[in-house]
């Protein structure tokens, strides 16, 4: 569980905070990142999250004049900063403590509750899919946003239990996921199927896509993108996309078309090829923290750069689907 905020150090030496400077921090969670860049210069912060829960912590940082919180998802900075510019934008992609141990919000299996899993609480839930989506997509989701090895197994043995009734609480699909494929080591067997369930509810993977796409657009020249992810999926798609924008194509991509290769223009620098891991201090002191990654890219002076083809994987999407009202 997240109590505290993963690789502060290394995001505030990525950031280096300045007076003066606005700083976007996309995914405001408990605030742990927001009040540390505060305390470090006199900046602006501009906070945003799609949970309406954390309503309660910004009211306590809006106290300071140079705070402003924003409910919203990340994917829509551009939208609502009408065109204000900013020196930094930073993500920390995922669930946070707080989500994870409030039982009621549905996103751990060690917890019984409703099977929701929605972040901004609105839309499907998971039981939602759960109960109306056909195995195939079951399964696509689970293997492509779960990386399951098991998920056509699993996918059949949802469909199976619907035949008792709809599958509503987080520990009612444990427990069918358990008692269908067993327990081998310590990593709970529905923990893969969970991970996919909330990044399809939640659209994580469109989400982090365009909130990088848009961070681009609201970055002045200089002004730095932060990301800390926890898994390959969503790093993969960061990394990708910083090589992408930051480099020549050698004589175009799967992700840049040939055509514009000649006047491909970098829109990002690369600061470090290499990504960043936590401290062994950090992963020592909190061992979940081992999968955390940084990356950053320093926003360079060029506009309108060409258009990006999407760098997602193809699985079903949760706006694929209509649901009941
Ligand atoms: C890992 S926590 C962030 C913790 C934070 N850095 C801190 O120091 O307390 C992730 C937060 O981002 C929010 N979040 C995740 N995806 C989001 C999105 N697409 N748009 C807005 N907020 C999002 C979640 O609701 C959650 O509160």
């Amino acid at each position: 569980m997240r109590h505290y905020p993963v690789m502060l150090p290394e995001v505030l030496a990525a950031l280096g905070p300045k007076a003066g400077e606005t700083y976007l921090d996309g995914t405001f969670g408990n605030g742990g990142y927001s009040q540390a860049i505060l305390s470090a210069a006199d900046c602006n912060v501009i906070a945003l999250d799609q949970d309406p829960n954390v309503r309660a912590r910004a009211e306590e940082l809006s106290k300071n004049p140079s705070f402003r919180f924003i409910e919203t998802p990340f994917s829509a900075m551009d939208q609502v900063l009408g065109g204000e510019k900013v020196d930094a934008v930073i993500l920390d992609i995922g669930v946070s403590s707080m989500q994870l141990d409030q039982g009621e919000r549905g996103f751990s299996f060690m917890r019984a509750g409703p099977l929701d899993m929605r972040m901004s609480q609105s839309g499907p839930t998971a039981s939602d899919a759960v109960n109306s989506l056909s195995e195939g997509d079951l399964s696509r989701i689970f293997k492509v946003y779960g990386e399951e090895k098991q998920a056509g197994r699993i996918a059949r043995l949802i469909i199976r239990a619907r035949d008792d009734g709809a599958i509503t609480t987080t520990d009612g699909l444990a427990g069918i996921i358990e008692r269908g494929v067993g327990r081998r080591g310590k990593i709970h067997p529905a923990t893969r199927v969970f991970q996919a369930l909330r990044i399809f509810i939640n659209d994580e993977l469109g989400e982090l896509f365009r909130g990088l796409v848009a961070a681009e657009a609201i970055l002045n020249p200089g002004g730095r993108l932060i990301v800390v992810t926890f898994h390959s999926l969503e790093d993969r798609i960061v990394k990708k996309f910083l090589r992408v924008r930051s480099e020549r194509p050698a004589s175009g991509s799967r992700y840049m078309p040939v055509a514009q290769d000649e006047d491909f223009a970098p829109g990002f620098n690369l600061k470090s090829r290499s990504v960043i891991a936590p401290s062994e201090q950090e992963v020592a002191e909190n061992p979940r923290s081992r999968s955390a990654k940084l990356r950053l890219g320093v926003r360079t002076d060029v506009q309108d750069l060409p258009p990006l083809d999407s760098l997602l994987p193809r699985a079903p999407v949760v706006s694929d689907y209509r649901w009941a009202a």
